[in-house]
């Protein structure tokens, strides 16, 4: 039963995501700017994202036109994100959500504006007004500020741009288990768990289930790129929708060649275990989506 909910909650909850997104990327930015933006954002993607700030907004009761703000400004920056990946001066990829990557599509330079263009927006969704320069009732200036600190964080230096840097630095190196967690937890958990975050600053939490959500959103957040390290090897490129075997190919050190594959599938047990001890200790009554979610980002195929 539960499960079922759940399922019926993702799938509407992803439409009013594609919906919110289809509105917001702009179709005549100049010079085939936005045709390359909306290839690179719309029409493709788990948006596992967007469903952690929904699921956490909804765990805190937060202002549900704050949390669909939220949540398509981190799906901006993350498809931003896998845009630059893709480029030849990083993984260098091909195909990326079942299609061309962007680069290929419409050539790097538009790639590389596309995603500029995706993160300067991310930010411009984050602080709407009236058009008098007056918040919108339902996001408050002081929310606005504290979204936008939190997305910015996540993804500059400190967080997923930093890892990046990390992981480019990294080829061919026989990283440690503690140097991989750190790169790991910078490129891809912080925006993980910067969703989670963002969700549950649109609603009130008190500073245990706050710090209890951090922890939650931290192995949750890992949790996700060992399991992307482990599907790169056993997952074919047609169920991923990227190319397969990149990892090795590009001699990246990933959890599957430090640890070996078994116990990389063991770590992201364990770190779904560790997600639900945080999201229990959290107390909230409503977060039966947030525990699925941790569920699922453990057990998917793509
Ligand atoms: C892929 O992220 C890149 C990583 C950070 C591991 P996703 O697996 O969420 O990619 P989409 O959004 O579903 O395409
Ligand atoms: C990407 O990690 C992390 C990002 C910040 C985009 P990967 O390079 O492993 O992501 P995929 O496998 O290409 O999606
Ligand atoms: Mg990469
Ligand atoms: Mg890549
Ligand atoms: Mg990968």
């Amino acid at each position: 039963m539960k499960l079922a909910e759940f399922d019926a909650w993702v799938s509407a909850e992803t439409a009013r995501v594609e919906s919110a997104l289809e509105s917001w990327v702009p179709a005549d930015a100049p010079a085939g700017l936005g045709q390359a933006m909306r290839y690179g954002v719309l029409d493709g993607g788990k948006r596992v994202r967007p469903l952690l700030v929904l699921a956490a907004a909804q765990a805190v009761h937060g202002l549900p036109g704050a949390a669909m703000r939220a949540a398509c400004a981190v799906e901006l920056i993350h498809a931003y994100s896998l845009v630059h990946d893709d480029m030849p001066c990083m993984d260098n990829d091909v195909l990326r959500r079942g299609k061309p990557t962007v680069h290929v599509q419409f050539g790097q330079a538009r790639a590389m504006l596309a995603g500029d263009a995706m993160q300067a927006l991310a930010f411009e969704v984050l602080t709407p007004n009236d058009g008098a320069g007056n918040a919108l009732p339902d996001m408050p200036c002081a929310l606005q500020a504290r979204l936008c600190a939190l997305l910015a964080r996540a993804a500059g230096h400190a967080g997923m741009a930093g890892g990046q840097a990390i992981d480019l630095a990294s080829i061919g190196l026989p990283l440690g288990e503690q140097a991989l967690r750190d790169m790991h937890h910078r490129k891809t958990g912080a925006l993980l768990q910067a969703s989670v975050m963002m969700g549950a600053a649109c609603g009130t939490a008190t500073r245990a289930q706050w710090a209890a959500l951090a922890d939650y959103g931290n192995a949750l957040g890992l949790a996700f790129q060992v399991v992307d390290d482990i599907l790169d090897v056993t997952q074919a490129s047609a169920t991923l929708g990227k190319t397969a075997g990149k990892d090795l190919d590009n001699n990246k050190p990933t959890y599957v060649t430090v640890l070996g594959l078994d116990a990389a599938r063991r770590h992201a047990n364990d770190l779904r275990d560790a997600a639900q001890a945080a999201l229990a200790r959290s107390e909230l009554p409503d977060a039966a989506w947030l525990s699925l979610l941790a569920d699922k980002v453990v057990e998917r195929e793509s």
